[in-house]
């Protein structure tokens, strides 16, 4: 889709970090937005800042508000040119010590949401005049798989299937909808904020040290426009890809993959 202006984009997980910076970037490039979040102060305080935005707080776990933001956004705009399935949370330890309900919730805000966003957002845009795209929010995490992220990447692997078989299901129908599936590396937002134990310290502080949120944004507008599908944001992990394929063309397991855990000091001489 080359032509962004005067079009609509819909984002999910807009009051904060990505989301955010995304809404700022298409606000620029004169998009008419409906931003969504659960995060009701600031996703109205950054509505109000951006030309013709509005806010339509939404839980994207839930079908029924993710069908309400897609009522809304037509009933407003008529049609939805582009569809940022981006809210997420973060849940980091080891697989066993993950409680069931954060288990949960992570599948429910990251894989259910962006499902929704499909079954809400996708059989409206196929039957809409103009050409619509897709984009879902995944990870690095969803492309390789580190150690301590078991829940989150589960979460993010299935939002990569999930836009593998979309973009499929759509060309095979013919529809004028493409997807992209962004794959970040370590972005600087406040996704690891709320967890306490020693991982969610040391994904703190790789992501306070990751690319600002407004170069993913363009990065992003750039898939958009080439139709990119994979789209990647850290070149230097992309080895950790090969790699993994060479895993499991040659049975053996996973290494440590993109993390760097702390080598210890007998280790390290
Ligand atoms: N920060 C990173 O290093 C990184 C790397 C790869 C992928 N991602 C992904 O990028 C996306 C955006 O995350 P971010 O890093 O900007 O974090 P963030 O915490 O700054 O933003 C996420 C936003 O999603 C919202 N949200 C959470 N649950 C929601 C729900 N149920 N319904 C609606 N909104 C909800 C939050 O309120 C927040 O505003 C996520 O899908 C995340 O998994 C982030």
């Amino acid at each position: 889709m080359r032509s962004l202006r005067g079009k609509t984009a819909v984002i999910t997980g807009a009051a904060s970090g990505i989301g955010r910076a995304l809404a700022q970037r298409l606000s620029r490039e004169r998009m008419r937005l409906v931003l969504a979040d659960v995060d009701r102060r600031p996703l109205r305080e950054l509505a109000a800042s951006l030309p013709g935005a509005i806010a339509v707080p939404t839980d994207v776990s839930r079908m029924r508000d993710v069908e309400a933001l897609a009522a809304k956004a037509y009933a407003r705009f008529g049609r939805v040119h582009l569809l940022c399935n981006n809210a997420g949370i973060a849940e980091y330890g080891a697989v066993w010590e993950v409680p069931l309900r954060r288990w949960q919730r992570v599948l429910a805000v990251n894989l259910w949401g962006a499902v929704h966003g499909c079954l809400a957002f996708v059989p409206r845009m196929i039957a809409q005049a103009d050409a619509a795209h897709v984009v879902n929010t995944a990870s690095m995490a969803g492309l390789v798989t580190p150690p301590l992220a078991g829940a989150y990447s589960v979460s993010k692997h299935a939002v990569v299937a999930l836009s593998e078989a979309l973009v499929q299901d759509l060309a095979l129908r013919r529809a004028r909808v493409g997807v992209s599936v962004l794959c970040p590396g370590w972005v600087a937002t406040g996704l690891a904020r709320s967890g306490r134990g020693a991982a969610d310290r040391m994904m703190r502080s790789l992501m306070s040290r990751g690319l600002p949120p407004e170069v993913v944004a363009d990065r992003t507008v750039r898939a958009v426009r080439a139709g990119e599908f994979y789209v990647l944001t850290h070149p230097e992990m992309a080895p950790a890809v090969r790699r993994r394929a060479d895993e499991i063309l040659s049975g053996r397991a996973p290494g440590a993959g993109m993390l760097k855990l702390p080598r210890s000091r007998a280790a390290s001489r």
